[in-house]
């Protein structure tokens, strides 16, 4: 979602703050902007659109200044439009603000400070916090006593950072992620390691309810109380360095075709071995996760009581709140995000928390606010996905799964991930059927993709792609559910996927598909097997059974990728979406 970022340094601050917006553009955002200092002017430009296009048409990387701040916006109080985009002035003109998240009491807040003579010109809650933090200032002079006695009144989750006229810059972190990049005589503040990996891989994570003040080259960091906190500089992992395209089209298809590779690299063997005691041990054992990830939770249940006779509870994260299946005293929450930033999910953990519950989690950034809150942590070490559909995360998540559940059962699986990475790159070699395929998608406005047992959670996950991917309507119906509804769906119009390859479930998902046919909707199979049923047949490589549904997505990954190229809709950055949902 939103992102932000400051720079102090010697070196113009526009071209740097305008590199590092572009590079956290994955998150998603509707309106960019940019606040320079210079001489004692903090100058504001800011307009809708994408980095690119406000770059051009405001000439903002060719603002004046060695000190600033930045913002790509994604929209939630308040419309899209140019007075809501930050950066935002406080009503003195001195005083400049970006910020993420949400400030639930800023109609309150609002309220006092208008009372107090403040006017407003946008209609969000960042536009409040700046004038609180004017307000503040003009009453202390003091910039730190300004920024804890502002932290002080605020409720919700946030993270701003704030540029006096006096070039300070100072910033705090609320259960949104704040991240200081430190290079020798600059500091970079931002949401994101990617706002500054280019300049400097060491960096300093800034914990949740700490704030932090540059001036003059100096960087202090406190806590919510105001105590002195020791700066920690650590090295960004290499992976997350690695953000390029390289050769490919798009970051999406980039991380479709690294999965060979990632695969392997999911989880280590000694993170495996804590976590699956650790869940052996478990009481109530609950696993949670958002979109994607909650695909992935899904597969947990199936894997962990058929093979290790372990029951688990997915509980989509958004849900969990409402949730009739409470999460019972002392018990273990299994949470899955490749961002560890999704606020529902971290939500969740809240929640469990109260009821004194563990939590184990299997998440791509390490540092993330979820690992903070975690017990123990397994990451997916896939480096950084960037497309904002996710696709390479999705598979290391279930090989994370396999593992726990290889583990759990005394290596009862034939778990042979060598076998399913090349299955993968077998898969990925001959797409040109697929990309044949995809253009058939131009025309169409509903897909059904059907799955029975384990390849009802990999159809929900295929649905999902090929939503956010091509805005065609995509709808998972387990096969068994057919005659008690969805059939009335069916005619010549549209296309139904089946998730089918050799195992138990083969036989009754054939009879789904030949019910289908007879109404005449055109069926894709992804199987390992051919059959006249199908008017198109996605291969996929024979493998051991239990591995059918690591290797059946990434045909249609590659699916709804081609056919997005087809109808000329952007694969990396779908309409509407982010990468990191940090609202609920
Ligand atoms: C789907 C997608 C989203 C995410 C969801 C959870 O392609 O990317 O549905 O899976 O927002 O995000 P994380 O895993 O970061 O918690």
């Amino acid at each position: 979602m939103c992102s932000i970022i400051g720079y102090s340094g010697k070196k113009d601050a526009a071209p740097i703050l305008v590199r590092s917006l572009e590079k956290m553009e994955y998150r998603g955002y509707d309106s960019v902007g940019l606040a320079i200092k210079n001489d004692s002017l903090i100058n504001v430009k800011k307009d809708i659109g994408k980095v690119s296009e406000v770059k051009h048409s405001l000439n903002l990387d060719k603002m004046p200044g060695k000190i600033g701040i930045g913002h790509t916006r994604w929209a939630t109080h308040g419309e899209v439009s140019k007075k809501n985009a930050h950066p935002h002035y406080s009503n003195s003109g001195n005083i400049a603000i970006a910020h993420n998240g949400i400030i639930e009491n800023f109609q309150q807040l609002k309220n006092e400070l208008e009372l107090d003579g403040f006017k407003f010109e946008s209609d969000t809650d960042t536009e409040v916090l700046v004038n609180l933090i004017q307000k503040n200032f003009d009453e202390t002079a003091n910039i730190k006593e300004t920024i804890s006695k502002t932290i002080s009144k605020l409720q919700g989750h946030y993270t701003f950072v704030v540029i006096f006229e006096d070039g300070t810059l100072a910033a705090a972190r609320f259960h949104e992620p704040l991240i200081i990049g430190v290079e020798k005589n600059s500091y970079y503040i931002s949401s994101d390691v990617l706002g500054f990996i280019e300049k400097t891989d060491d960096a300093i994570y800034i914990d949740n309810e700490n704030f932090v003040i540059i001036n003059d080259h100096n960087l202090d960091i406190f806590d919510f109380k105001g105590n002195s906190i020791k700066p920690n500089i650590t090295k960004v992992s290499k992976e997350f360095a690695d953000v390029y395209k390289g050769d490919y089209a798009h970051f999406t298809l980039k991380e479709i075709s690294e999965q060979p590779k990632t695969v392997l690299q999911a989880g280590n063997d000694t993170q495996i071995k804590e976590i699956s005691e650790m869940i052996s041990k478990a009481q109530d054992l609950y696993i949670t996760g958002s979109g994607t990830s909650y695909n992935a939770a899904r597969i947990s249940k199936f894997l962990f009581s058929n093979f290790a006779k372990v029951k688990i509870e997915p509980i989509i994260s958004s849900e969990l709140p409402f949730s009739p299946d409470s999460i019972e005293e002392n018990s273990t929450l299994m949470t899955i995000s490749q961002s560890g930033e999704s606020a529902d999910v971290l939500d969740a953990v809240r929640i469990a928390k109260e009821s004194n519950s563990k939590i184990l989690s299997i998440i791509n950034h390490p540092n993330s606010s979820l690992s903070q809150e975690s017990d123990l942590v397994i990451n997916l070490n896939c480096g950084p996905e960037i497309g904002v559909a996710a696709t390479k995360s999705f598979t290391s998540q279930l090989v994370i799964l396999y593992k726990i559940t290889n583990k759990m059962c005394n290596e009862c699986m034939n778990l042979d991930l060598d076998k399913a990475s090349q299955s993968i790159s077998t898969i990925l070699k001959d797409d040109s059927k697929i990309k044949k395929l995809a253009n058939d998608f131009k025309e169409i406005s509903d897909i059904y993709v059907l799955g029975r047992g384990i390849h009802f959670p990999i159809a929900k996950e295929a649905a999902l792609k090929l939503k956010e991917l091509t805005y065609i309507h995509a709808e998972a119906i387990p096969a068994g559910e057919l005659k008690h509804g969805p059939l009335a769906l069916m005619d010549s119009n549209v296309y139904v996927i089946i998730i089918n390859p050799n195992d138990s479930t083969y036989q009754d998902t054939l009879n789904s598909a030949n019910e289908i046919k007879t109404r005449g909707a055109k069926i894709i199979g992804v199987s390992n097997q051919n059959n006249e049923v199908y008017d198109f047949w996605i291969e996929i490589p024979v493998i051991d059974e239990t591995l059918y549904p690591l290797i059946e997505i990434v045909p249609i990954q590659l699916l709804a990728y081609y056919a997005a190229l087809a109808k000329n809709t952007d694969p990396d950055y779908p309409r509407n979406l982010a990468k990191s949902v940090t609202v609920e």
